[in-house]
């Protein structure tokens, strides 16, 4: 079987081993905020051809295979793809699971799939521009990109970064240098293995996105709903400041 290309985010996120999966299965913002937001901007996904591109424990695939699109589901870490392939199988859903690096999708056809989806994996891999070529490349014309991302004007490295400042509801973001620093290491929220977090500007986006030749189809900044906001202050919060931010690109 030819290796995966080896590079800081394959090498981090194959270290997380099990970790991953239990905070993004309890973690709840992701659970009741950044997954819910995304499956409701993909809208009706029946019968479509979607790539899942940095699936971790593989939960979009899975639930957008319930909602009866067809699915491939890619990640670096071999562990996250037996893990997600055995909870796919469990459940008798027909999901193709693949370890790759998503700047090298080698066999991974050409124009078949309808959307790539990257939840939170834009921050994570190192080779930006050639994991959006490898999205260009696999998508059919017209195809879409759906990516959710850490906000980067409200998220950052809190200590010399972008940081926080006062308690609950009234919490500021303080901005102390939007610019640096683009990486370090640090464990997930919860988590006690570090990873390689990557901060990469408006501007580093957009760029990205058109050198790799996609249309910026829309952009959405998602509040809490109210029914959101009751669950706890950490979510009341994401009425005020938008932490996720997520691109709709085109082919
Ligand atoms: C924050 S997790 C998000 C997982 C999943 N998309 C979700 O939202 O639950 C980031 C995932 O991207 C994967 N990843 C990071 N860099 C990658 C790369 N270069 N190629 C493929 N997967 C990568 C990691 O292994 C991890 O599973």
């Amino acid at each position: 079987m030819k290796e995966i290309k080896q590079d800081s985010s394959t090498i981090a996120w194959n270290a997380m081993g099990d970790e991953w999966f239990a905070l993004a299965q309890k973690g709840e913002s992701r659970n009741c905020f950044i997954m819910p937001n995304m499956l409701r901007l993909m809208g009706d996904v029946r019968g479509k051809r979607i790539l899942d591109l940095g699936c971790g424990e593989g939960g979009y695939a899975r639930e957008l295979t319930r909602r009866g699109a067809q699915l491939t589901a890619v990640d670096c870490s071999r562990r996250a793809i037996e893990y997600a392939a055995a909870l796919a199988e469990k459940e008798q859903l027909a999901i193709e699971h693949l370890v790759r690096n998503s700047s090298d999708l080698f066999d991974i056809a050409s124009a078949q799939f309808d959307i790539v989806l990257c939840s939170m994996m834009l921050m994570d891999c190192e080779d930006f521009d050639g994991t959006l070529r490898e999205a260009y490349r696999v998508l059919k014309p017209g195809g879409r990109l759906f990516a959710s991302v850490l906000h980067p004007c409200f998220d950052g490295n809190h200590d010399v970064g972008i940081g926080r400042q006062g308690e609950g509801l009234d919490r500021q973001v303080v901005v102390m240098n939007y610019f640096e620093p683009k990486e370090w290491e640090a464990p997930l929220w919860g988590g006690t293995i570090p990873v390689i977090w990557r901060h990469r500007t408006m501007e580093d986006y957009v760029k990205g996105f058109l050198r790799a030749g996609f249309i910026i189809a829309d952009l959405n900044e998602p509040r809490a709903t109210d029914e959101q906001a009751k669950i706890s202050t950490a979510m009341a919060w994401l009425q005020k400041i938008p932490l996720y931010l997520y691109w709709e690109l085109r082919k």
